[in-house]
């Protein structure tokens, strides 16, 4: 049990079970709010659970808490049984389920692709996918920013993963995954993750049923997929499921094409709704605040692309990598990183836990903690520009040996899209009510309702590439 001095939700925990189950909803449906009460009342570290349930649930935001937490060892902490609640879409063999040595392994192996020439060698295919999508745009288009956006991501990961660029399977596969995700897409859809009662197939229209069958749809392309490459094997491919495929375990055996699928399923699920929504946020700032969208595109203006710009230049420049990193503080995608829980008796931030404890620790209340970001309710990029953060007070991607393995390839994806469409596209938010965050499964992005609307051409499409080929 939680040391006794660690503050809980008193009040609302001897509440009746049906109203703490109402206050549960109301985490689903506005998780921003539920959490910035919470912390209002009870701090930076509280425990959710009732005194009397099992498991004791506790969340952490302090830097001290998350440090304890980012640097324990693998003995202390699981995180692949928090992620259980991911199993029905992700199997039990993808890396964000997988524990200890084989874990380590998978990270091994997926690090290198999400990193340095290889992540680099994205660049074009980035630019090409973001040109497709600008190409029909006229003044006067507007466009629904958040599966724009998707469209990009989607299109980016399954060639990093698949090689594949265009087929009839890939066409089917980039349909069919956003149908699947958007069965989750909205808070009542993310119900169904939180409530397994609700995880009933009744028929193709009822959404789990709904799910279930286009689940069977993506597992079908995929294992057609793996099936190709066994037969027709290609030494040139150099896409991550030819890594995984040629990868070996200590004892000299290959991944089974169940533990393909579940590892490829796991990076198109984790790589593209992520960066998707981080994408629809940035664009969103960059048209809503006009000292935002003067400030980057005179940093982009005073750069001299008339040979093409090194991709790394892009990455490297220090306004937009500024507003990238306010985006994902002001309204993280991922609200907490994994639960972790607890397996040898441990203290975290001086609270002594016992085995079975499970930890959240909540990015969102650690990027909105005043006392390392005055006024954190602004989105005011220059914060990153006057100071630095540690990894326990500025955590998007999480920490420790779960870190996102993406990281770097989402924040190069994003500069390079936003750098295209601020060069290129002088645009306008078509809405005239607010935009407030909604959550898609376990994430929050921009409500669908987002649009845009082209007011003038910067820069035209087929004008000389901005990135050097
Ligand atoms: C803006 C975009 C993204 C955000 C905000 C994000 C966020 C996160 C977070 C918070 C975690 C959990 C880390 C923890 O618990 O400590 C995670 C894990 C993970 N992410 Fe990302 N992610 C993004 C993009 C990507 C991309 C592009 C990929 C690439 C395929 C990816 C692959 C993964 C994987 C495989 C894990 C599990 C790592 C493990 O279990 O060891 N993510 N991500």
């Amino acid at each position: 049990m939680a040391d006794s001095s660690l503050r809980s939700l008193n009040g609302s925990l001897n509440s009746p079970y049906w109203l703490r189950r109402i206050w549960g909803l109301r985490f689903i449906f506005r998780p921003f709010e539920t959490l910035d009460a919470r912390a209002k009342a009870y701090g930076d570290d509280y425990q959710v659970s009732a005194p009397d349930s099992k498991p004791v649930l506790i969340y952490f935001s302090s830097p001290e808490a998350l440090e304890d937490i980012f640097t324990a060892k693998p003995e202390q902490l699981s995180a692949g049984r928090g992620n259980q609640i991911l199993k029905f879409l992700l199997g039990e063999h993808g890396i964000v389920l997988l524990e200890g040595k084989a874990h380590q392994r998978q990270r091994q192996l997926l690090m290198p692709p999400f990193h340095g020439d290889r992540m680099r060698s994205y660049a074009q295919v980035i630019q090409d996918i973001t040109e497709q999508v600008m190409r029909p745009w006229t003044i006067g288009t507007t466009f629904a920013v958040r599966p724009v956006m998707q469209s990009i991501s989607l299109q980016v990961i399954l060639k990093a993963v698949f090689g594949l660029d265009s087929g009839q399977r890939y066409d089917q596969l980039r349909q069919i995954l956003c149908q699947m995700l958007d069965v989750f897409g909205s808070p009542v859809g993310a119900m169904l993750l939180f409530y397994p009662f609700l995880q009933k197939d009744w028929g193709a229209w009822s959404p789990w049923g709904r799910f279930l069958r286009l689940r069977q749809q993506v597992d079908d392309l995929i294992y057609a997929e793996i099936s190709d490459r066994h037969t027709q094997p290609n030494a040139e491919r150099t896409d991550i499921l030819a890594l995984l495929m040629a990868a070996r375990d200590p004892n000299g055996q290959p991944l089974s094409n169940v533990e393909l699928r579940d590892e490829l399923i796991t990076l198109l699920f984790a790589g593209h709704e992520t960066t998707a929504s981080a994408l629809a946020w940035a664009l969103y700032w960059i048209t809503h605040l006009p000292d935002v969208r003067t400030r980057l595109l005179a940093e982009i203006d005073a750069l001299d692309d008339k040979a093409g710009l090194d991709p790394m230049t892009i990455a490297r420049l220090p306004y937009l990598s500024a507003i990238c990193q306010e985006t994902l503080r002001l309204y993280p995608i991922a609200i907490s990183a994994f639960p972790r829980v607890v397996k040898q008796p441990m203290t975290v931030a001086g609270y002594a836990l016992e085995p079975g404890t499970v930890i959240m620790p909540s990015i969102y209340l650690a990027h909105h903690r005043a006392a390392v970001y005055p006024e954190p309710k602004q989105f005011r990029p220059e914060r990153f520009l006057e100071r630095q953060f540690s990894p326990y007070e500025y955590l998007p991607f999480g920490g420790g040996d779960r870190r996102c393995i993406g990281s770097a390839f989402a924040l190069f994806e994003m500069k390079l899209v936003l750098f295209e469409l601020a060069s290129k596209m002088e645009m306008t938010i078509a809405n005239s009510q607010p935009i407030r965050p909604i959550r898609r499964g376990l994430t929050m992005a921009p409500s669908d309702q987002l649009r845009m609307r082209v007011t003038g051409i910067r820069r035209s499409i087929s004008s000389s590439p901005l990135i050097r080929r």
